[in-house]
């Protein structure tokens, strides 16, 4: 019976690029999708940006265009990036859409019917000079339990320690640096504990993980507490229906965005209802992608307002882990911080959705991308292994055979044992654990090279009596190679369409794999994919290292994700003359408690003293560059930052960390003259 499927991606942060982290969720997705086709289930696949909340209205404010333009730009960057790994959804919406709009106001009124909805005054930081209230990410002050300054409004990074933002002492506000004050505002809520029997449930049934079930039994034996689902103005997203200063807090409405993608679907192709599978109690299925940092929004909030809004349960959610690049958290200043415009400027899309694949095993557990081994495994085993099959074997039948292969095989033996793999190899798929399917996939190339390797076609086309055993064998071999295709082809769907040129042949599904190919003519062979060389992967860690000045202003732009400026992108004479680059002397020069790349200067630029943040700190010992001549941007506009105003830009050379080079005006400068 042909399963009937939803298929969703969490919705990226429509206020930064996609990158490598990302990736791994999209590809995953991808894969299991493409699986469940070929297994002749009706699939769709939708995701969309996540547009809302105060950082999109940040980024805008920042680049000085409108949400929406910004907003509208981020998608078409986005959907480039997907399309460009191969990753095929059936609709990319956004949560800034008519659709969501209309599914979280049902959804909300839905809620207030059923008496899920209150409301309750709440005391926030307010900032009266930017007029808005702090969300906690916004507000820094020194931390109530350690008293360690510039710590956000959330959490401390020294004593780790959870505290409220009104906790915070001498709290600033992160926009406009002064002190922010309390003051009451309304805001709505949403009864959560009303769900904690039913949550309780739920996270035991099939549709979690076992390891992520235990997680989410620690926080619902602690108590569910009420959601606050509103944020005040100005908010860039849908305003609470009957108020006209509150809007609903981006995380409710973004996996209501699932929804809208589907229903933007539904309405521009007529193949399928919404209702089929949104109603409740029917029996299609809706499956999640997620990663593990989202897991209380989907596995509490959202299948407590599905059921509370009268919609179905999720089926299941598939939770992956983070990724990591050589052992760490993806970071900027190391270059591993890893676009994925970056990589497809140098590397195939197929590479890293194989790596991904044979890394993946269905669990929450972190994933590392190591280099070496990156190349390695896709150079011996995917292309050495399977590619190079039918290398071996199609110049024969091209030559001596016409391109036509045997009317039978030469081992029904070996065949079967290819065939039987694939019931194993498509529960690994259905399992996620595309590790597994990988390793018996590889397995089986093994064997298939080990029974090139033992007919040696290659000596025995040279004895004239062997003509026809040089068929059977490269018959029997390019069989093999199909199925290696067919199993593979989830992960690899430009390989295969290859593969299918070569073959002459329908595009594979997974039944295929039950008959073999006889007595049939082949296109001639033609490379399908082909070693990944060191500099190729060079060129990409080059592409996401950071500039030396980008490292050293640190930019509000870089901690939110972005690219620092595009290489290549070119400034006129104009331009430069309005950068005013003065000889500064380095008077006092101190680590900045909690950062562990800047040092604090202060710079004599003759006529007065200020204050500049440099992230030098892994180069230069503070004392050893007291007394010091260098260059610094004087005209740079100050730039207010967690640890306090930046006033000015040091110019720095090298690629970072360690290897950072402080440009410095020794002969016969003198603070305060101009650099020419
Ligand atoms: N907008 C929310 C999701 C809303 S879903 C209704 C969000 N966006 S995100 O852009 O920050 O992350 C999107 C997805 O990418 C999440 O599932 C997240 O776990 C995943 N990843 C982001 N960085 C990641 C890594 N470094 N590694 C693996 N996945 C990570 O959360
Ligand atoms: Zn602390």
């Amino acid at each position: 019976m042909a399963r009937r499927i939803l298929v969703t991606s969490a919705l990226p942060n429509a206020n930064g690029p996609i990158h490598l982290g990302h990736m791994l969720e999209h590809i995953q997705t991808d894969i299991w999708v493409r699986f469940q086709r070929m297994r002749g289930h009706e699939v769709y696949y939708v995701c969309a940006d996540d547009t809302h909340g105060t950082a999109t209205m940040l980024r805008a404010e920042q680049e000085g265009i409108s949400e929406e333009q910004l907003v509208t730009q981020m998608r078409i960057d986005h959907l480039q990036d997907f399309n460009g790994f191969l990753v095929n959804y059936d609709n990319y919406h956004s949560t800034h859409s008519e659709e969501n709009k209309f599914f979280a106001e049902l959804i909300y009124q839905r809620l207030q019917e059923r008496d899920l909805i209150f409301t309750e005054e709440v005391e926030q930081l307010y900032d009266p000079d930017k007029k808005l209230f702090l969300a906690d990410r916004f507000v820094i002050g020194e931390c109530p339990r350690c008293a360690q300054p510039d710590q956000y409004g959330d959490n401390c990074e020294n004593c780790s320690a959870t505290y409220n933002a009104v906790e915070l002492k001498n709290p600033k506000s992160v926009y406009s640096g002064t002190t922010p004050i309390l003051k009451k505002s309304e805001h709505y809520f949403f009864d959560l504990a009303q769900y904690t029997d039913f949550l309780k449930e739920w996270v035991r049934t099939e549709a979690v993980q076992p390891e992520i079930a235990n997680k989410l039994s620690e926080w619902l034996e602690d108590g569910l507490r009420a959601w606050d689902i509103s944020r005040d103005a100005p908010y860039f997203g849908f305003a609470i229906p009957g108020t006209t200063d509150k809007y609903f807090y981006v995380w409710l409405d973004a996996p209501i965005g699932y929804m809208g993608s589907f229903k933007h679907y539904c309405d521009n192709t007529n193949h399928v209802t919404f209702d089929d599978f949104w109603a409740p109690d029917n029996h299609t299925e809706v499956h999640h992608f997620i990663g593990k940092d989202i897991i209380n929004f989907h596995a509490l909030f959202w299948p407590a307002v599905l059921d509370g809004a009268d919609f179905r349960q999720p089926t299941r959610l598939h939770v992956h882990g983070f990724i990591t690049v050589n052992g760490t958290k993806m970071s900027k200043s190391r270059g591993t911080f890893i676009l994925a415009k970056d990589y497809l400027s140098h590397l195939d899309p197929e590479y890293l959705r194989y790596y991904y694949a044979a890394k993946s095993r269905g669990s929450a557990d972190d994933i590392d991308i190591n280099m070496e081994d990156f190349v390695q495994r896709v150079n011996s085993d995917l292309v050495g292994k399977v590619v190079n099959i039918a290398s071996r074997c199609a110049g024969f039948i091209t030559k001596h055979f016409d391109g036509k292969l045997a009317a039978a095989l030469d081992n029904e033996k070996l065949w079967n044992s290819f065939v039987t793999a694939s019931s194993s190899i498509a529960d690994y798929y259905e399992a996620d654990d595309t590790s597994k399917a990988v390793r018996e996939i590889s397995a089986l190339a093994d064997a298939a090279n080990q029974y090139i390797a033992q007919h040696e076609p290659w000596n025995l086309i040279k004895d004239p009596d062997q003509k026809d055993k040089v068929q059977l064998v490269c018959t029997q071999a390019i069989n093999l190679f199909r199925l290696l295709v067919i199993y593979l082809k989830p992960i690899l769907p430009a390989m295969a369409v290859k593969a299918e040129t070569f073959l002459q042949v329908d595009p594979l599904n997974w039944e295929n794999h039950k008959a073999p190919l006889l007595g049939h003519k082949l296109a001639k062979f033609k490379p399908m994919l082909t070693r990944i060389e060191m500099k190729q992967v060079d060129k990409m860690l080059a592409a996401s290292a950071p500039s030396a000045a980008s490292d050293t202003v640190l930019s509000t732009a870089q901690a939110q994700g972005t690219q620092p400026a595009e290489q290549g992108q070119y400034i006129n004479i104009d331009d430069f003359t309005k950068v005013q680059l003065k000889v500064a002397k380095i008077i006092a020069a101190e680590p900045v408690e909690g950062a562990d790349k800047l040092l604090q200067l202060t710079l004599d630029v003759g006529d007065h003293q200020r204050q500049v943040f440099s992230g030098i700190k892994q180069a230069y010992d503070a004392d050893q560059l007291v007394g010091r001549l260098t260059v610094v941007v004087a005209n740079l506009a100050p730039r207010k930052m967690r640890f306090g105003v930046s006033e000015g830009m040091v110019l720095a050379a090298g690629p970072g960390g360690e290897d950072i080079f402080l440009l410095s005006a020794d002969d016969g400068a003198v603070a305060g003259m101009d650099v020419k």
